[in-house]
C-alpha cells in the first residue's frame, strides 16, 4: 500500500524513538505565526462565587464564558477555587495561538509544568511534539495545547472531582475561543472526564466523540506511550483518524 507523505512522516516520528532535543527536520512554517497568547496577564477579574454542585450553570460558570483571553489569563493565575492553589508554583493556562484549528487537551500540569508554568515540557511532551510534528503541527504555530487542570496535584496524584468541577468552565472557555475543528483528548484521565465515562480508552478510542460541539478523538496519554510502546501503533492510528476529520474523509 503506497503511504502518503503524512503517515509516512507519523510512521518515522512514532517508530520507537525521540527526535533528540532541538532537531527539527518536519515541515518548514507555511505562514507567519497567529498572534500568541499572554501567559502573564493583568489582575484577575472579580468571579461571582460558585453555586452549590448540581444547582446548574452558576454566576461564576457565566462569568468565566465571557472572558477575553487577556482577562481568562488573569482569572486562572489568580484562581483559588480549589486547594491546588495553596500547594501550585504556577497555573498553567496552555499554550498555542489564539486561535487554532487543532486543539489537544491532557489531565494536568506535572512537576516541570509547574515550574515553567506550560503544559506538556516534560519527556511526555517531548514525545507529543514529536508526534504532532509528524502532521505538521507545532505548538507555537497551530496547535493549542491544554489540561483539564491548570494546577499541579500535589505529588502528580489524580485530580479529584471538585477540583475538575471548578477548572472545567476555563476549559470551556478555551475552548471556544480557540474553536478547534478537532480535539485530541489524551490519556484516560482527560478521556473519561470529558466524555463523562468509566468507560476505558481501549473501547472510546477508533471513533469521534464531541465535546462542547466540536469533534472528540480518544488517544493514549503520552507518558503512557513512553512506557507502552506497542500502543504507539495504536495512538498513530488515532491520530490518523484525526487528520482524516481534519481533512474531512472520516465520518
Ligand atoms: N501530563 C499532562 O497531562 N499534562 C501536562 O501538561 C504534562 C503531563
Amino acid at each position: 500500500m503506497e503511504l502518503d507523505p503524512r503517515r509516512l512522516a507519523m510512521l518515522r516520528e512514532m517508530g520507537l524513538r525521540l527526535l533528540p532535543p532541538g532537531r527539527d527536520d518536519g515541515p518548514a512554517p507555511a505562514a507567519a505565526p497567529e498572534a500568541e497568547i499572554a501567559l502573564v496577564a493583568a489582575a484577575p477579574p472579580e468571579l461571582p462565587a460558585e453555586a452549590p454542585a448540581g444547582s446548574g450553570t452558576d454566576d461564576r460558570t457565566a462569568a468565566i464564558a465571557t472572558l477575553d483571553w487577556e482577562a481568562l489569563a488573569a482569572a486562572v493565575a489568580g484562581c483559588r477555587a480549589c486547594g491546588l492553589c495553596e500547594s501550585r508554583r504556577n497555573t498553567v493556562l496552555g499554550v498555542g495561538p489564539a486561535r487554532a484549528d487543532w486543539m489537544v487537551v491532557g489531565e494536568a500540569p506535572g512537576e516541570q509544568e509547574d515550574l515553567r508554568g506550560e503544559p506538556f515540557v516534560g519527556p511526555a511532551g517531548q514525545l507529543l511534539d514529536n508526534m504532532l510534528r509528524a502532521l505538521g503541527l507545532d505548538r507555537r504555530r497551530n496547535v493549542y495545547i491544554a489540561n483539564v487542570l491548570k494546577c499541579r496535584p500535589p505529588g502528580n496524584r489524580n485530580p479529584q472531582p471538585d477540583e475538575v468541577a471548578r477548572c472545567e468552565p476555563f476549559l470551556r472557555r478555551q475552548v471556544a475561543l480557540v474553536q478547534p475543528r478537532v480535539i485530541l483528548a489524551m490519556g484516560r484521565f482527560a478521556v473519561q472526564s470529558l466524555l463523562q465515562s468509566q468507560e476505558p480508552i481501549g473501547r472510546l478510542r477508533g471513533r469521534v466523540h464531541a465535546w462542547q460541539g466540536v469533534p472528540l478523538v480518544v488517544t493514549y496519554h503520552p507518558a503512557y506511550l513512553l512506557r507502552n510502546l506497542p500502543d504507539k501503533a495504536k495512538a498513530w492510528a488515532d491520530l490518523c483518524l484525526a487528520a482524516d476529520l481534519m481533512d474531512g474523509g472520516a465520518p
